[in-house]
């Protein structure tokens, strides 16, 4: 059900993903973190989002995960080690089918990956799944359709159009940006639970255009889209060099300007039903006890005890994250390998 990743990880693509930090990319969630959480960020590509994250949870830990095998996660440890985080641990990892136990992280972060999914809705389950209750699941994604530029140019033109029938093609939706509430409420999160909220990034300086000009001239000559592009008839060889002399005109133009809009969701993941299940527990107890015991005193000295295990827990499973990096191998392979389950 992994649909196939349209930009692949050429260095052109991985030099306009570098740029990305948790302040351009996820404003929209900066309010809502502290800093002893555990965050884990889905599908962190060259991981520049994910170790901006991480200096903000000085006392916490993020831990980012990747499908792609090839030299990315390599270079998000090398990135993180260069920044000198280092409370971060990355793990091959697919959030269509996570290796995490339930309800093992304070924030669970995506950032343009569902757009590449066959099955956002899935991998937004398995996202509040691994979600603590009480804990929060993020996820921004591009509008494709709804991106904008002056000067016009048909060769950009051009690009805009094959771009949304590669995407397509790969089993994602380029216009994931308006979708995002609907997918939220399809995942089963509540109307209530669920702030849905849309943001832009926006080139105008010289230096921005000149960057995003150039990483498109080249990317549309030699990433995956350009193969993809190709292979599906969807553009020939010449109209992949317009579409890059299209990049290249318009880069050089004084009155440049992209607007790039992105639809933004933050899930909260209820307790209530948590709440209600302690509480259950807490009656049946003072009924077990009888009214000469503090079931008060008891049912304080168990959530101390909870607190405890949900610290150990977090402390195991960071180990077990690092476990995998040293061994090169998949958080799943290492569960598999000690015998864990995800009710473990
Ligand atoms: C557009 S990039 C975004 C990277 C990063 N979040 C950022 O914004 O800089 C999408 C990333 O999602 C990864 N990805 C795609 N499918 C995935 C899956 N099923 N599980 C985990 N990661 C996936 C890709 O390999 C790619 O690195």
């Amino acid at each position: 059900m992994t649909a196939q990743y349209t930009h692949g990880h050429h260095d052109s693509v991985l030099r306009s993903h570098s740029w990305r930090t948790a302040q351009n990319s996820c404003a929209y969630l900066l309010s809502s973190l502290t800093p002893t959480m555990h965050i884990l960020d889905v599908g962190c590509g060259p991981g520049t989002i994910t170790a901006s994250l991480a200096r903000l949870v000085p006392l916490g830990h993020v831990t980012g995960i990747e499908l792609s095998a090839s030299d990315v996660l390599q270079n998000a440890r090398a990135h993180a080690a260069a920044q000198g985080v280092a409370n971060i641990t990355y793990a091959l990892d697919d959030v269509l089918a996570l290796s995490f136990p339930d309800a093992s992280f304070d924030v669970v972060h995506a950032h343009q990956v569902l757009q590449h999914l066959s099955d956002p809705i899935l991998a937004l389950k398995e996202m509040l799944r691994v979600a603590k209750p009480g804990g929060i699941v993020a996820a921004r994604n591009t509008d494709f359709a709804a991106m904008t530029w002056f000067p016009e140019s048909e060769g950009i033109s051009l690009w805009h159009k094959t771009h949304q029938q590669v995407v397509r093609s790969n089993g994602g939706e380029p216009d994931a940006g308006r979708r995002m509430l609907s997918w939220a409420l399809a995942a089963g999160v509540p109307k209530a639970q669920i702030t849905a909220t849309a943001s832009a990034w926006c080139y105008s300086t010289p230096a921005e255009i000149a960057w995003w000009a150039s990483t498109w001239e080249e990317r549309v000559l030699s990433s995956e889209f350009a193969t993809s592009a190709l292979e599906r008839g969807f553009a020939t060889q010449a109209d992949l060099a317009a579409m890059s002399q299209g990049w290249k005109t318009w880069g050089a133009q004084p009155d440049a300007w992209f607007g790039h809009l992105h639809g933004e969701i933050v899930c909260r993941k209820k307790q209530e039903a948590r709440v209600a299940a302690l509480q259950a527990e807490v009656e049946s107890l003072e009924k077990e006890l009888g009214t000469h015991e503090d079931a008060e005193a008891i049912v304080k000295k168990h959530i101390k005890l909870l607190h405890r295990y949900n610290e150990a827990k977090d402390a195991a499973q960071i180990l077990i994250g690092r476990l995998a990096t040293l061994k090169e191998t998949t958080v799943k392979q290492i569960h598999d390998e000690l015998d864990l389950r995800h009710s473990d």
